[in-house]
């Protein structure tokens, strides 16, 4: 079977990736397959099911939750990606904070940790957290790394075309991965939301976990890599522009210095902006679309998490015109469009 991806972000090329695996004749369509210009390149690369669940929404936290455990597999099959099973450190500065985050470890059922025991994990967290918790299950990778290395997989399949109209792809079944530019192919209400993130570069070593906090408010994730590199995450808000600003820059800062205050000495590396396709409920669109089109997008906070299970579901909805139901609610006609 001919496959046309539309889209070579990191969902894009797990999808062709896949279908190549299974024998599939696949072609990869994007204006840069070798820049920088996506969502991924922005991202921290937490695999986080729990930090970044909705309460109340079950299924999306299913989903989550199966792709966070195909992920060691996922990585193991691409080489060395930062796939780091650390586990990571919710954090509250104030009392406020502690009572907005409480309800977060709660649900994920995490056990309760001090100030102190938090520090016996990493020293260089502020003395004045009061409390956090633990998550052994909330992990980490490199989405750059991950890029790289589905590039080198899909070498030779990698197409440099914008595409402007599906019917400019000719195959048998064409999947629609591209972010947020998948709402000018399909019409499907995929919206844009800005995320403003830091890379901070430093010794290695001060820090072990992944630390997803808030200090007086601010949310914050601290994402360190084996090199020293601290990713700082980030802001969200409803805009198209790339701007950075000193607001949100700031916002960052302040409190990653509040929780870490170590990081004062690193380097300012890099300000990237980036935007998460968002869509009505915020949770991806997987599954077939009308014709010979499926979809994969819209997976606004969690595009790095859901990669592998997204490329699993394509794949065998592309191959075999069915799939595990775990996609049922997340399929395009639940908008009203296909
Ligand atoms: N998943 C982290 C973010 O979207 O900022």
């Amino acid at each position: 079977m001919r496959v046309g991806v539309v889209g070579g972000g990191i969902v894009g090329l797990a999808v062709g990736a896949e279908l190549l695996s299974r024998g599939a004749d696949v072609t990869v369509y994007d204006p840069a397959p070798d820049g920088t210009d996506g969502a991924w390149h922005v991202a921290a690369g937490m695999l986080a099911p729990g930090g970044e669940s909705v309460f109340e929404f079950p299924q999306l936290e299913r989903l989550l939750d199966a792709s966070n455990e195909l992920w060691p597999e996922f990585a193991g099959a691409l080489g060395d990606v930062g796939y780091d099973a650390a586990g990571t450190l919710g954090v509250a500065l104030t009392a406020d904070d502690v009572t907005e985050m409480a309800r977060e470890w709660k649900h994920q059922k995490l056990t309760p940790l001090t100030g102190s025991q938090l520090r016996e994990l990493s020293p260089a967290l502020s003395p004045r957290i009061r409390a956090g918790a633990y998550s052994p299950t909330e992990r980490q990778v490199d989405p750059r790394r991950v890029v790289s290395s589905l590039r080198r997989v899909l070498d030779g399949h990698l197409l440099r075309r914008h595409i402007s109209d599906l019917s400019q792809v000719d195959a048998d079944a064409v999947v629609v991965a591209a972010g947020c530019g998948t709402a000018e192919l399909t019409g499907l209400p995929i919206r844009p939301v800005k995320g403003q993130v830091l890379r901070l570069r430093g010794e290695p070593g001060l820090l072990t976990h992944v630390i997803d906090g808030a200090a007086d408010g601010r949310h914050v994730y601290l994402v360190p890599r084996a090199d020293g590199e601290v990713v700082v995450g980030a802001t969200q808000e409803e805009r198209t522009d790339r701007k950075p600003t000193a607001g949100g820059v700031h916002d960052l800062l302040r409190a990653a210095l509040d929780l870490v205050p170590g990081l004062a000495e690193h380097e300012l590396a890099e300000v990237t902006v980036g935007h998460r396709p968002g869509t009505p409920d915020n949770a991806p669109i997987i599954g077939h679309f009308t014709g010979n089109v499926y979809v994969a997008a819209g997976h606004h906070r969690n595009g790095v998490l859901l990669t592998p299970i997204t490329a699993r579901l394509v794949a065998d909805l592309v191959l075999t015109g069915t799939t595990d139901s775990i996609v049922d609610d997340f399929t395009p006609g639940r908008f009203g469009c296909a």
